[in-house]
């Protein structure tokens, strides 16, 4: 059988110019695969510029679907795209709008999809949906409590085994706190830490959770397209779950700036970020890459420890790139 993560396959990936997306394409292209790419807009494209990427202007949610035929010649698809989620206050009804649009788009995605061609859907749900695990460490068998994205990610994911008895091979994979120089880490965490802002946080014991960076995400979810067995869900964190203020203080140490962290009641940090974001830290969440690794996959940064200096890094950066 041909898998996709040998040389010269092809894959279809959807969220291609998306935060965890771009890194799926660099670790794609690096591979030696060639990739058509989603992406809704024009304006998007320069950014996947690559001669082993094939730019496929696309709405998963429109009825004009050109990108349809494209997909069904895939040999394996990474589906990444999800509506909209950071940048604003997520409040419940945006959250509830954000679910019924992630099924829609899911289901135009599964229906298009050649069974007969296509070896492996990488189905990219998220680690919020077993949300509060409690003390313990927990494997993918754990009964799920969702909780911040999870129980709007719920419907989404409680609907694959459905697509499986249907004959599509989707693999789950459940990433954690997708660390890196972007998407929420940037935006709750670098930034503020540059501009002198506090880094806000919830008040009372510290809640631990299973953080993974980014390019480590990227490479695992690539793995899976070849070693993800078919109906199977596999967390994709690192080997050491930390303390949610944990990213920050080393984010603090390695931009060499103090940092200010400031912990807030339920309350008020829901009055600033919306409930689901404030619901994101306010649980435990310890998960065991054991199964992930069980497929072989070895990663480059087993701890944030490791991976939270180079992801400083490779932001500051950008911002120097950014503002030449
Ligand atoms: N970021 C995290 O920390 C994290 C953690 C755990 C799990 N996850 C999961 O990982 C996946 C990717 O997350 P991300 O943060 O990388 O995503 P993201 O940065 O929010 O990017 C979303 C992507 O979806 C595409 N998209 C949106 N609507 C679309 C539509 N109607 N048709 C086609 N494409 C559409 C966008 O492409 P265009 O705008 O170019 O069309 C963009 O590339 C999601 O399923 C998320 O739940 C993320």
């Amino acid at each position: 059988m041909t898998l996709a993560s040998e040389k010269g396959q092809r894959l279809f990936l959807t969220g291609a110019t998306g935060f965890i997306g771009a890194y799926v394409l660099r670790a794609a292209i690096a591979a030696g695969h060639d990739v058509d790419a989603l992406t809704r807009s024009k304006s998007n494209a320069g950014v996947l510029a690559s001669e082993r990427v094939k730019v496929i202007t696309g709405d998963l949610s429109a009825k004009d679907a050109r990108w349809r035929e494209t997909m069904r010649k895939a040999d394996a698809v990474i589906h990444l795209a999800q509506p909209q989620t950071f940048g604003r206050r997520v409040t419940k009804e945006r959250a509830r709008q954000y679910c019924l649009r992630r099924l829609e788009m899911d289901r135009a995605l599964f229906e298009a999809i050649d069974p007969a061609k296509t070896r492996r859907i990488v189905y990219v749900a998220g680690t919020s949906y077993y949300g509060d695990c409690g003390p313990e460490i927990c494997n993918e068998t754990a009964v799920p409590h969702p909780r911040g994205w999870g129980p709007y990610l719920a419907p989404a994911i409680e609907s694959l085994p459905e697509y499986v008895a249907r004959g599509l091979p989707i693999v789950a994979a459940f990433p954690g706190w997708v660390y890196g120089p972007g998407s929420w880490f940037a935006q709750y965490v670098l930034e503020p830490l540059r501009e002198g802002r506090p880094v806000y946080g919830l008040r009372g014991p510290a809640r631990y959770t299973s953080p993974i960076h980014v390019e480590d995400c990227a490479r695992a979810i690539l793995h899976l397209t070849d070693s993800g067995e078919i109906g199977s869900r596999y967390f994709i964190v690192d080997d050491a779950p930390v303390p949610g203020e944990r990213l920050a203080e080393i984010a603090a140490k390695a931009l060499g700036v103090t940092g200010r962290g400031r912990k807030l009641p339920f309350v008020l940090l829901q009055l600033l970020s919306g409930h689901v974001i404030a619901d994101s830290v306010a649980y435990e969440n310890r998960l065991s890459n054991h199964r992930l690794k069980a497929t072989g996959f070895s990663f480059a940064f087993p701890s944030c420890e490791q991976g939270v200096p180079n992801a400083v890094q490779q932001w500051l950066i950008n911002q120097l790139d950014r503002d030449r």
